[in-house]
């Protein structure tokens, strides 16, 4: 079975499908005392850490494929791509919505003053809402339907993990330690998307020029 072969795919892709999953069912088992230590004295906001740190692990693990595929040469890494984006899709989502409905009890008018008043809710709805165009126009036929359009629109997943991050530290009011370690992964990764850029572009002038 080779790596990138059908087969290959049609077996991998259902245990990372799970693997995605595991955090969810985890936070839930613990949410309802089926398994692990609970989610302590205050369940909402472990929620929300946790949802929002998947959706930021995710939203990063989905940067990644791309130098990876030209690191080593895996061009079926691309695969897994689509199901990456989706589950930091996931994840964000149910964070908005343990944020909208347990914490804030659905109130429209309360969510609507955080969004407006407090700086980091505001660059996280920013996310959350340019994440569902990507999440819309994922499949394959959306890929073929908008052709060059399409790579545009997706690269905004990098505007978003920036929000993502910047929410992420702005909310941390003492200990940035953790919020830290996500930039710096972040920023390598956008020093290494620079970095090809640039390549790509000297390589075209050098073609047209000789
Ligand atoms: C791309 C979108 C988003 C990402 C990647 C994201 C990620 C995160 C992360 C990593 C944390 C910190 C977790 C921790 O401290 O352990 C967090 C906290 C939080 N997020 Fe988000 N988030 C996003 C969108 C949103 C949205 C749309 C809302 C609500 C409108 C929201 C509300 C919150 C709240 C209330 C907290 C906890 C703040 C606190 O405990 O003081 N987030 N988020």
């Amino acid at each position: 079975m080779a790596p990138g072969s059908k087969v290959f795919f049609r077996l991998t892709k259902p245990v990372i499908f799970l693997l995605g999953l595991a955090p969810f069912i985890y936070l839930l088992l613990n949410a309802f005392g089926l398994a692990g230590p609970g989610l302590g004295a205050n369940p909402v906001e472990e929620l929300q850490h946790e949802t929002g740190r998947w959706g930021l692990r995710f939203l990063l693990m989905t940067l990644c494929i791309t130098p990876l595929r030209r690191w080593t040469g895996w061009t079926w890494l691309i695969r897994y791509r689509r199901m990456l984006g989706l589950f930091a899709f996931f994840y964000t989502l149910v964070h908005f919505l343990n944020y909208a409905v347990l914490d804030q009890g659905l109130d429209g008018v309360a969510i609507y003053e955080d969004v407006i008043k407090r700086p980091y809710i505001t660059l996280g709805m920013t996310g959350l809402v340019l994440l569902i165009p990507l999440a819309i126009t994922s499949t394959r036929g959306m890929m073929r339907r908008l052709g060059k359009r399409w790579k545009k629109l997706h690269s905004l997943v990098y505007l978003i993990a920036i929000l993502g991050t910047w929410h992420f530290f702005w909310q941390e009011k003492l200990d940035t330690l953790d919020a830290t370690v996500y930039a710096v992964i972040l920023a390598l990764l956008l020093v290494t998307r620079i970095h090809h850029k640039r390549r790509q572009t000297v390589r075209i002038q050098n073609k047209s020029s000789n």
